[in-house]
């Protein structure tokens, strides 16, 4: 697998397909990382994150102002649901079997294996944050795994199965993305 940078301008597409995500931080040497299907795009360049109070990541992201929304694929999702089952906050060992990497100039932990990475700072809402629970955050970098998306766009349909984004519904029951439909008339031509 490589990954490689993700035009800022395109990041967007990472997440216009809805995808269950993981999103991690890091503050003062301890590293975290959680289940998040509440993620979004917040505008152009913007992302927009609903991470609850019972998450401990949430403080490393209050403390250090960046988080990196990852796009884990199907041959993941035992990873996703460990890191969303498990909180820090009393499972001092929780990471210890995650396998974080990490990109040049960035202090923050990326799981290893996902589609898509943006890693993203907090642009500060403190009412938002605390009344909502909303976190909203600049994409400042991006990557992806170039096999599933590359030239700003998803290749779903001749990627291995297992590079699928999963899309969580509710009690447990989750899709891989299917199969590609395309149009000759609609937005975004490039
Ligand atoms: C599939 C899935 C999706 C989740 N989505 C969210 C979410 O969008 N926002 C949130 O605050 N918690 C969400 N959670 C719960 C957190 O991942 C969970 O509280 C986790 O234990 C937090 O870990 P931490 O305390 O180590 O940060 C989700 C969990 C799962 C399994």
């Amino acid at each position: 697998m490589s990954i490689q940078p993700v035009e800022l301008s395109k990041a967007y597409r990472l997440l216009q397909v809805g995808p269950t995500t993981m999103i991690s931080s890091k503050y003062n040497g301890i590293e975290d990382v959680m289940a998040a299907a509440w993620v979004g795009i917040g505008g152009p360049g913007k992302v927009i994150a609903y991470i609850g109070k019972q998450a401990y990541t949430r403080q490393l992201i209050e403390k250090s102002g960046y988080f990196v929304v990852h796009i884990p694929v199907a041959d993941q999702m035992e990873t996703v649901l460990y890191v969303g089952e498990h909180s820090l906050a009393t499972m001092p060992d929780k990471n210890k079997h995650i396998p974080f990497f990490y990109q040049e100039g960035f202090d923050l932990p990326m799981v290893k294996g996902c589609a898509g990475y943006l890693i993203c700072k907090v642009i500060p809402h403190p009412e938002n944050e605390k009344e909502l629970d909303l976190f909203l955050g600049e994409t400042v970098a991006a990557w992806s795994d170039t096999r599933v998306f590359r030239d700003g766009h998803w290749h779903f349909d001749e990627a291995p199965e297992g590079l699928r984004t999963v899309h969580y519904v509710a009690g447990g029951q989750f899709y891989r993305i299917g199969k590609g439909t395309k149009f000759d008339h609609g937005p975004g031509k490039d």
